[in-house]
């Protein structure tokens, strides 16, 4: 509750957020390549905010559903996504640990700097095995979440507006997206992100 309000709160500061605007420019390309995406695609996109990426991915796909608990962030997404002309999306508020959604219902899913917010091991775990249940067996999830590193200071925290924060080591990480999924690879940018090229296993 307490980041959903937060985030209602933020929408207009995440957006001015200059630093995270350039980071976008290394972090989207490198999403995009290792989702792999066919324009005959249907996409899950777990906590799309206000639409940092969204735009971009529908212009991909066939059809994309986007979830996020903040309304706010949701309405503003709406906003881009009608400037911008763009039909394919549907844009509903869930929580990422309760999908409202059938599963193996995508080709493809995406969670972009969401699993750090998640405020327990037990509730990341629940959130990524969602996230997989939504995709078809064999496809690919990419998922990125905050580094730990040498640089780093705290291990976890709370940004403005008591919006918890969690940062991975790679081995952290990796154990986390194995609870539901296979790692084909993690890549770090810029002692910032991880992010994660996944398969849902076959059964
Ligand atoms: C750092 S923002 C990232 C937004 C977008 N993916 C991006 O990369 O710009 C984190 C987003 O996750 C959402 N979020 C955090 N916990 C969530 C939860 N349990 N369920 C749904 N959305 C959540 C927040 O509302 C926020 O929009």
């Amino acid at each position: 509750m307490q980041e959903m309000i937060a985030r209602d709160d933020q929408v207009d500061e995440y957006d001015g957020n200059i630093p995270l605007t350039l980071f976008s420019m290394v972090e989207i390309p490198l999403v995009v390549h290792l989702l792999d995406i066919n324009p005959t695609f249907t996409m899950l996109e777990a906590g799309c905010g206000t639409g940092r990426m969204t735009t971009r991915f529908a212009a991909l796909v066939r059809h994309l559903i986007s979830i996020d608990f903040s309304s706010k962030s949701l309405q503003q997404n709406e906003i881009k996504l009608q400037a911008a002309g763009i039909q394919n999306v549907d844009l509903i508020q869930a929580d990422i640990c309760h999908i409202p959604l059938k599963s193996e219902l995508f080709d493809r899913a995406v969670s972009c700097q969401v699993l750090e917010h998640v405020p327990t091991h037990v509730l990341r775990e629940r959130a990524v095995s969602e996230v997989a249940r939504t995709v078809r067996p064999g496809n690919t999830v990419v998922v990125s979440g905050y580094q730990h590193s040498k640089w780093t200071n705290d291990k976890s925290g709370e940004h403005e507006g008591g919006i918890p924060y969690y940062r991975f080591t790679e081995s952290e990480f990796r154990e986390l997206l194995e609870t539901s999924l296979s790692v084909m690879s993690i890549s770090g940018i810029l002692v910032y992100l991880y992010v994660a090229q996944c398969i849902r296993s076959t059964k």
